[in-house]
């Protein structure tokens, strides 16, 4: 496995490949690997890819001022590792200071989908996003680049991201990994005790509950239902930032719940918070 922190390198590494026909796949994260991103890596294989390149950057333009870029938890060996492990033919562990030269001073915003939900909540970070992500497709130049179900607004932007710009590459989205308790993975599940992972099973509880309540009445009135997960959310001790029902491509609101519509939550579970969603 190839180890880059230089974004010159890998573009060259990743060119050469792409010269020899060789298939690319990028899997972006910030590190901290748990088994969702071990999924987006066996994706990628499942797909095809001869290269797989993952990077891991804990990106500071994605966090506001008030969140966790300092605390946000690393372990580059144990990445490295696991990378390893997974399959990854290529790293790419980048500073701050060489992914961001002094004076950068160009950033992609969209302009629509990031209005809403976590964009509304966390000012300038879609803008974060979209910027590094932008920087990772210009530098591998990848066939293409999984992203998962689990930041479900993260990856409907990208999407659009790459149609709007002209992005010479497929977007692949893998579906959500969970612990055996139904909490989705995420590298800040570590900052959960042992009480706030077994209160925060109520994220998981009330999507599943919606899925099996759309199966069994197919359409079902939002605006109650919205206020019964709030409900039970509030129930378990979780301050809620935001339950949605949404069109699961513009991610516009809906009045009713039935097949396509996706639920999307945001909880704080102590300081902590946390994301999840399903679609119906
Ligand atoms: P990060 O939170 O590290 O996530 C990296 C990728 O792993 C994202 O595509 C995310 O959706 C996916 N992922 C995280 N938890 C998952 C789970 N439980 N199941 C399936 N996939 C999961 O998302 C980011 O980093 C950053 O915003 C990034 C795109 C890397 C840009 O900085």
């Amino acid at each position: 496995m190839k180890t880059f922190t230089e974004p010159k390198k890998l573009q060259k590494w990743c060119a050469a490949k792409r010269m020899e026909g060789r298939k690319i796949a990028l899997v972006p994260t910030m590190g901290y690997l748990h088994e969702g991103h071990l999924s987006l890596i066996e994706a990628a294989r499942k797909k095809g890819a001869d290269e797989i390149v993952v990077s891991v950057f804990v990106n500071p333009v994605q966090f506001g001022p008030n969140e966790d870029y300092d605390k946000y938890p690393r372990d580059e060996k144990a990445d490295l590792a696991k990378c390893r492990k997974a399959g990854a033919t290529a790293i790419f562990f980048p500073t701050p200071q060489n992914m961001y030269l002094d004076a950068h001073s160009v950033y992609v915003n969209e302009e629509t989908l990031s209005a809403g939900l976590c964009g509304a909540r966390r000012p300038g970070h879609f803008r974060g996003v979209c910027t590094v992500v932008a920087k990772l497709f210009n530098l591998a130049h990848p066939h293409f680049a999984v992203f998962g179900q689990k930041d479900f607004q993260q990856e409907t932007i990208i999407r659009r991201m790459v149609r709007d710009l002209n992005f010479d590459l497929e977007i692949v989205v893998a579906p959500i990994v969970r612990e055996p308790s139904g909490l989705a993975r995420s590298s800040r599940n570590t900052y959960l005790s042992a009480d706030e992972k077994s209160r925060a099973r109520a994220l998981s509880q009330s999507l599943f509950a919606a899925q099996a309540d759309v199966k069994a009445k197919k359409t079902v009135p939002w605006k109650a239902y919205q206020a019964k997960i709030v409900k039970k959310l509030e129930a378990a001790g979780l301050k809620v930032d935001y339950v949605e029902a949404v069109d699961g491509e513009t991610l516009e609101p809906v009045k009713r719940l039935e097949k396509g519509v996706a639920i999307l939550l945001a909880v704080y579970c102590g300081k902590t918070r946390l994301i999840d969603n399903a679609v119906m």
